[in-house]
């Protein structure tokens, strides 16, 4: 299992580095993750290539014991770069992006691409047969800081042609993007515009001025531009060494199609920061985010950045507690990690990322949270095989698509609706009731429940197949904003839920995107803020009501039989409480145990043995008892703050 921290040579002096290994491999690290940035250093010059750094640096660590995972720079394209060929990005104003931070390249700059090609086909020449370099890291977290969408010439021009191909000719593409409205024909396909600002747009404002089908192609392409830039460098890799090509993704981060991109890759990284300047994130949204780059692969990934200090660039998130670091571990080993690098090693005196603190401090002396790592470090070699290779026993299925992401942001049907926070909502209640639950596209059958929520665009092949899964006797549960729109991002003529009408039994003969607070009853109690969907059940049957306003007693939520399955469409949005009643009710009738816990009490069933969290800074008692995996001691389900336990 990989066990280690990202490394930076070029930022300390080279006699330094020996008792940093030494440190490192008394920490029971394995793994360093370095040169993400480093093109200056390795290119200082165009076509001047220096790797001897690199070569010194992955030696000695080898010799103490520990192996490298290289990254390509290209995140960090140097002066001399950006003095020679304009590849910076352009923003909605055709401003390009400022350079002195970092990923201000344009995916389509012929320059930036040839360039980028170059260093990695040099890197990867060098460094095929070192046996000290075990995988590859392709660039660092594409779209990172809102970088996924520019607006310049070469971008315009690649739209063009990528339309071209999937449209073929240019009426067919007017007729289904329905340009005939305000005069938007194109006569060409060189003809094509970027939905950058025109003159319906408020300063400042996100896209939805333009086309619907035109925003949301230039999304899937923007995001296509990326997955493609990935594969020109993993095609390089690939054609001098076998070892396995990732990259460090996001979590929850909106703009790539993660699925496309990790499609190329052999397995996934990403960089999990669960208290930073911007925030603390709760545990169920960090477990969604583990569970999110788990599922784009439905394969086990590895944490390329995970939080070892307090953390920030003008300020700091909180200094994680003691205990806290090992938990973070463990709450990405128990949802699918197989490796954790932390992030970094040593906090840099110098840079925007001063602040950015390491295992270590400024001042290098291992203190507690070195101590903690080393701990774990140590404990896991133990518990590796109850992680390597390991499944949970998934119940339920989110899925989280990108398309509907894109669509519902573009047109977001109430001001304070939010696609990603109600595919949340779900989650979080299935979290809260201890329910193994993936998050990915496909592959219903697996699951007992499968959640849908807001599926709004909606891919023909995908209806087919969830119809399949719920005549097969699955269940499904559906929201309002679904089956309404096709893969142009055009609404459908039919009556809602349109594509899902069928499957829920129902008609939404009216709705009310909300402006006054509507009350529910039935079974579940609630209030909606957002959204309701008035609900005429055709073969359903209805499971809850409105109680106030002018379309008290009609249904809200309602059930329906279909095949061997079931379908459940909630109308509106739920309260917290009400929510996680309604996903028991629905788990319990399609077979699954709910457990009960305290909040913050994490309970995770894989295999024959179940891992325990306690996400609190207090004591907790956790409804499970057995052995403990850890001391071969019994366990009553007392946990310490910030507990983790292995129990059989
Ligand atoms: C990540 C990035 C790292 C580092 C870290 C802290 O987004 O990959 O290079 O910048 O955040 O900001």
């Amino acid at each position: 299992m990989l066990y280690g921290a990202c490394y930076y040579p070029e930022h300390w002096e080279k006699n330094e580095w020996a008792s940093h290994a030494k440190l490192m491999r008394e920490a029971n690290m394995n793994t360093v993750r370095m040169a993400d940035f480093a093109w200056g250093v390795m290119e200082p010059e165009e076509d001047v290539f220096d790797f001897s750094l690199f070569d010194e640096a992955i030696e000695l660590l080898a010799k103490n014991g520990i192996k490298t995972i290289l990254c390509t720079p290209t995140a960090g394209p140097p002066k001399w770069l950006v003095n020679k060929y304009d590849i910076l990005q352009r923003d909605r104003y055709g401003r390009p992006e400022g350079w002195g931070s970092r990923r201000e390249g344009c995916a389509n700059n012929a320059a930036y691409r040839y360039r980028s090609a170059k260093i990695t086909e040099a890197m990867a020449k060098h460094f095929a047969n070192n046996p000290n370099v075990i995988a590859w890291q392709i660039d660092n977290e594409f779209g990172c800081h809102a970088s996924t969408l520019c607006y310049c010439e070469s971008c315009r021009r690649a739209f063009c042609a990528w339309l071209k191909k999937r449209y073929g000719t240019i009426d067919n593409l007017n007729k289904k993007w329905g340009t005939v409205f305000w005069s938007l024909g194109f006569s060409s396909f060189d003809d094509i515009i970027l939905p950058a600002a025109n003159s319906c747009e408020p300063e400042n404002a996100q896209a939805w001025s333009h086309n619907p089908s035109l925003d949301l192609e230039f999304r899937r392409f923007s995001s296509n531009s990326w997955v493609d830039f990935q594969q020109m460098e993993i095609d390089i890799i690939k054609k001098y060494t076998n070892a396995p090509v990732s990259h460090n993704l996001m979590g929850h981060a909106p703009d790539i199609d993660y699925y496309d991109l990790s499609r190329g890759l052999d397995f996934v990284m990403w960089d999990n920061y669960p208290d930073n300047q911007w925030g603390g994130s709760d545990y169920e949204y960090v477990s969604m985010a583990h569970e999110i780059m788990r599922g784009v692969k439905d394969r086990n990934f590895v944490v390329a950045e995970e939080q070892s200090g307090p953390a920030g660039w003008d300020c700091m998130g909180a200094n994680p507690e003691p205990g806290q670091l090992r938990l973070w571990a463990y709450q990405a080993l128990a949802h699918g990690g197989e490796g954790i690098i932390y992030f970094r090693f040593k906090a840099l005196n110098y840079g925007m990322e001063q602040y950015w603190h390491g295992i270590l401090d400024h001042d290098g002396i291992p203190r507690r949270r070195y101590f903690e790592i080393q701990k774990t470090g140590a404990e896991l070699k133990k518990l590796e095989q109850y992680i390597v290779g390991k499944k949970n026993n998934y119940d339920a299925l989110i899925v989280r698509d990108y398309p509907n992401i894109w669509s519902h942001s573009i047109k977001r049907h109430q001001r304070d609706f939010s696609y990603t926070e109600l595919v949340y909502s779900y989650f979080r209640a299935n979290a809260q009731l201890n329910i193994n639950t993936a998050v990915s596209i496909g592959n219903y059958e697996r699951y007992k429940v499968v959640y849908m929520p807001a599926y709004n665009v909606v891919d023909e092949a995908e209806i087919a197949k969830v119809t399949e899964y719920v005549r097969n006797g699955g269940t499904l549960v559906t929201t309002f904003r679904s089956g309404q729109r096709n893969r142009k991002n055009n609404i459908a003529s039919t009556t809602l839920p349109c594509a899902f009408a069928e499957l829920a039994g129902i008609e939404v003969e009216e709705f009310d995107p909300l402006r006054k607070t509507t009350e529910i009853t039935g079974l579940v109690k609630s209030e909606a803020k957002i959204w309701c969907d008035i609900i005429k059940p055709i073969t359903a049957k209805a499971l809850c009501a409105y109680s106030n306003r002018w379309f008290a007693g009609r249904a809200a939520i309602t059930v329906n039989s279909f095949g061997k399955g079931k379908v459940y469409y909630v109308g509106c949005d739920l309260t917290e409480p009400a929510q996680k009643e309604l996903v028991r009710y629905i788990s319990e009738q399609a077979g699954i145990s709910p457990i009960d816990a305290p909040r913050g009490i994490e309970i995770i069933k894989r295999e024959d043995f179940t891992i325990l969290m306690n996400h609190n800074d207090y004591e907790e008692t956790a409804p499970v008892t057995g052995t403990s995996l850890i001391t071969g001691e019994k366990f009553d389900g007392k946990m310490r703050p910030y507990g983790v336990e292995f129990i059989k």
